[in-house]
């Protein structure tokens, strides 16, 4: 007979700095916990669906607090609901990944993941009766239903030093800087690090943007005295009517396909509307690298005490959140669907009072 209890782990999605710092908290956390086992399960639903596990001890995540990516590994697109054959068609595998889950006697499946893994996850814990406890990622910072996400802090730091340092170059050689930041579906990002790093306009998903308009907001800024532009653009932005170039899948039969590429858009918007230097910077998967902010270590750390904790005490279906500076526990049904900026919101407003442009028709006037 066990008696001590036992969580499995799995990271999934897209990978974020923050994500060793959690598989440390909880690990160490059950252990405090009456000595509550942890298995750690192989790159995200993958491993749960191909039986890839290993258990996860203390030596295990000794050292790695600070160490981007994740030890377990990840999968983007590893559904076992929708599980995809190397040579395209899809089968439900879901049944082999709650049974491979039973095997290993887990009293709860602690998920790792963005919306689209805690949707997942809650499928398979309201369906097939795996009982799981989710933490949000992201370096979006848009999962519904918690205030903050493991990944954004140290995202939104880089982007803004990356502002910083493409505005000294810009003003050396008064150029207009295109940035092009993580987010095809929600703007956050691009939000905070446009705000922080003093951008003259920022584009996002959530308020289209005219070419024209942004041609003309730049250029008046000029007119008052600025020598050089920056612009921040997240990938997802699209201009008013139209919509961005789409991108195969990288493995033919596998992913989705995407649309993106709004930083070359802007820029080539910029550079055709007015006799100035545009260059374009896409940060990519610098993002999504490297070591996390003492912010994003902290919130790991909350994050993964609460859920191994929820965990060890026959919790189920739920998500731990960040609300109002607390650390709380919601239904996992919460984090459905990805929360959008407010175009109306305060940050917004904060930002058209600084005299930032969205490129949108609220700033048309001279
Ligand atoms: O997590 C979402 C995201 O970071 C997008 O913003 C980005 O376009 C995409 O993932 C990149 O995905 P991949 O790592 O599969 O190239």
């Amino acid at each position: 007979m066990r008696n001590a209890k036992r969580l499995g782990i799995l990271t999934g999605g897209g990978d974020c700095p923050g994500l060793n710092a959690v598989l440390r908290a909880v690990v160490k956390a059950a252990g405090a916990e009456g000595g509550c086992e942890v298995v750690g399960i192989e790159r995200g639903f993958e491993g749960l669906v191909r039986g890839e596990s290993r258990p996860l001890g203390h030596e295990e995540v000794r050292g790695i607090l600070a160490r981007g990516g994740t030890l377990l590994g990840t999968s983007s697109d590893a559904d076992p609901f929708r599980w995809r054959e190397e040579l395209g068609g899809e089968t439900d595998l879901s049944r082999r990944a709650a049974e491979n889950a039973r095997a290993l006697a887990l009293d709860a499946l602690v998920v790792v993941g963005g919306d689209e893994t805690l949707a997942i996850a809650r499928r398979l814990d309201e369906t097939l009766g795996v009982a799981v406890i989710g933490i949000p990622k992201t370096i979006h910072g848009d999962i519904m239903g918690t205030d903050a996400t493991v990944g954004f802090d140290t995202a939104r730091g880089l982007c803004a030093e990356a502002a910083d340092r493409l505005g000294t170059t810009a003003e050396a050689h008064d150029r207009v800087m295109v940035l092009e930041v993580m987010g095809r579906s929600s703007g956050f990002l691009a939000l905070h690090a446009g705000l922080a790093g003093g951008a003259d306009a920022i584009l996002l998903p959530e308020i289209p943007w005219d070419p024209g308009t942004l041609a003309v907001s730049i250029a008046r800024r000029r007119r008052r005295g600025r020598t050089h532009g920056l612009v921040v653009v997240a990938e997802g932005a699209s201009p008013l009517g139209t919509s961005l170039p789409a991108q195969p899948p990288r493995v033919p039969g596998r992913g989705e396909v995407r649309r993106g590429g709004a930083g070359q858009v802007a820029a080539e918007a910029i550079a055709a509307a007015l006799p100035l230097e545009v260059r374009l910077t896409t940060l990519g998967h610098l993002q999504r690298g490297g070591t996390p902010s003492a912010g994003d270590r902290m919130l790991a750390i909350r994050f993964g005490v609460a859920a191994a904790r929820l965990g060890v005490a026959g919790a189920r279906n739920r998500m731990v959140a960040l609300r109002a500076g607390r650390i709380v526990d919601v239904p996992l049904s919460e984090a459905s669907g990805r929360r959008r900026v407010d175009p109306a919101g305060e940050l917004i407003q904060a930002a058209r009072s600084l005299g930032t442009s969205f490129g949108d028709a609220a700033e048309a006037a001279p």
